[in-house]
């Protein structure tokens, strides 16, 4: 794992946007697993503003809510294509996020799984974490080989996301979502967590033992992972000197 702890939410998504340009500028035809809710909006802002060429970019996301129609202001479509997509030149074609009204939801998701398997695997997948160390919504107790299918969310995560439904009540309690074995098979992870209320769950993901009740701590296991934070979700860190110490001695040909 590589920790990356910048001053600000800001430099650290610039970290972020700039792994994402070099990537599709190397690999124009790359497939980009995305995330949503607060942590990536300044990066897809970020990633607009650099004007990149996504005419040949595939996307898969991690999640979407059951039930909610796809044109609710809190639906993950609406999310993707409100704060990215729409500003983009991405192929509708090329966009692929979970259908939370499929009739047949098991089918869906192998559906889902075999069509990231058919664009050839996720080149790049970015995450964002929950309080309860939530991935994608793989919540605690999750398999750590588990596939895209349905998940109950955490009393935790429902009144976290209350802030976007106005009340507890009425944030849908399932979802779909990508498993952690599929996350795990993506050639990148970026993780990204900003502000405080991080801190207890990016300190046991990156320095606590491997377990499901943290399902972000599986990214240990992962060959070329970055953990992107900012100061204050970096607090509880115990080894943060370390990391820093780690970065700023990269060789320039490694930088991002
Ligand atoms: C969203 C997702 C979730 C969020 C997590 C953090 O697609 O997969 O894991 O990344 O719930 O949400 P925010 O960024 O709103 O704190």
């Amino acid at each position: 794992m590589e920790i990356i702890i910048q001053p600000t939410q800001q430099a650290a998504t610039e970290v972020a946007a700039r792994t994402i340009a070099r990537l599709l500028c190397g690999k124009p035809n790359a497939v980009l697993g995305l995330a949503t809710g607060s942590t990536p909006l300044l990066l897809y802002q970020t990633l607009i503003a650099m004007k990149l060429d996504w005419s040949h970019v595939t996307t898969f996301n991690l999640d979407e809510y059951i039930g909610l129609p796809r044109d609710h202001a809190q639906s993950y479509h609406s999310f993707m294509w409100n704060n990215l997509f729409k500003h983009v030149n991405i192929g509708k074609e090329n966009v692929h996020i979970p259908d939370g009204n499929a009739q047949d939801i098991p089918g869906f998701c192998r559906e889902y799984e075999e069509q990231i398997s058919a664009a050839g695997g996720i080149d790049l997948q970015v995450l964002g974490i929950g309080t309860d160390g939530h991935i994608g919504f793989n919540e605690p107790s999750s398999s750590l080989a588990s596939r895209t299918r349905i998940k109950t969310l955490t009393r935790q995560t429902c009144m976290d996301n209350a802030r976007f439904f106005g009340s507890e009540e009425s944030v849908p309690r399932h979802v779909i979502t990508m498993g952690i074995g599929t996350i795990m098979e993506a050639r990148q992870n970026l993780l990204l967590a900003f502000g405080q209320n991080k801190a207890c769950a990016i300190a046991q993901a990156v320095e606590g033992p491997i377990t499901s009740i943290n399902p972000a701590s599986i990214l240990q296991m992962h060959p070329v992972v970055k953990v992107i934070l900012d100061e204050l979700a970096a607090g509880n860190l115990t080894r943060s000197d370390y990391y820093r110490w780690v970065y700023k001695s990269k060789p320039d040909w490694q930088s991002v």
